[in-house]
């Protein structure tokens, strides 16, 4: 049985889609059960129509407070029974309501080399800070703004003639693998968190040959 995913969404949902096609995989371990979207104008509802797989909409401005609203989101994951939660380009600050139900259990990727760039707009910010590399990183999430312990990371190298929009762009395509590499990781290895790192046990065994 594959393990099941919830995606959050606010975008184009282009990591949703790398996602929705590694999971129709046979020999992939996770799949794609739900999505959900603060946008109802986002890319990703239509992405994943057109994978029949079920997509809601949950605006924050139908709700009172963000508890109310994280409490909806929490009950529709509840719902379809969700392994791990994934945010792919979720525009959000995740809140107690959800972190606290999925706890080691959300996982978030940003277009940057953690702990550098967090934050808005990270590709334009290392592009304009002048790094000769850059990349992706994806973490679990906790109560901060992209602070989470860091599962996996890539790395492109950023050369003069990059713009910020080029920079993305390569970015993007690490993050298609980056999230599906990871999301396979977390299902096929053991792993447990030492301090603040998240240590593979099978890497161990690795170093040690
Ligand atoms: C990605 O760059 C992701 O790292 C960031 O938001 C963007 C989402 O892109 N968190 P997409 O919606 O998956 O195409």
């Amino acid at each position: 049985m594959k393990k099941r995913l919830g995606v959050l969404v606010s975008g184009r949902g282009t990591n949703l889609q790398a996602l929705i096609n590694a999971g129709k995989k046979k020999d992939y371990p996770a799949e794609v059960v739900v999505v959900i979207s603060d946008n109802p104008n986002a890319y990703a509802i239509t992405r994943a129509q057109k994978a029949n797989i079920p997509v809601y909409v949950i605006q924050r401005e139908d709700y009172k407070t963000k508890k109310e609203y994280e409490e909806k989101i929490k009950e529709v994951l509840m719902s379809y029974k969700v392994d791990l939660v994934v945010l792919a380009g979720y525009m959000r600050i995740v809140g107690k309501t959800l972190l606290s139900a999925f706890p080691m259990k959300i996982i978030n990727i940003h277009p940057s080399l953690l702990p550098s760039f967090p934050g808005l707009n990270a590709q334009k910010q290392a592009w304009e800070h002048g790094v000769k590399f850059s990349g992706c990183t994806v973490h679990f999430v906790d109560e901060g703004v992209d602070t989470g312990p860091i599962i996996g990371q890539k790395v492109v190298p950023v050369y003069d003639h990059d713009t910020p929009e080029s920079l993305a762009e390569k970015i993007l395509k690490k993050e298609h693998k980056l999230l599906v590499e990871v999301v396979k990781k977390l299902f096929t290895e053991n792993y447990r968190l030492e301090g603040r790192r998240v240590i593979f046990l099978k890497d161990k065994e690795d170093e040690r040959r």
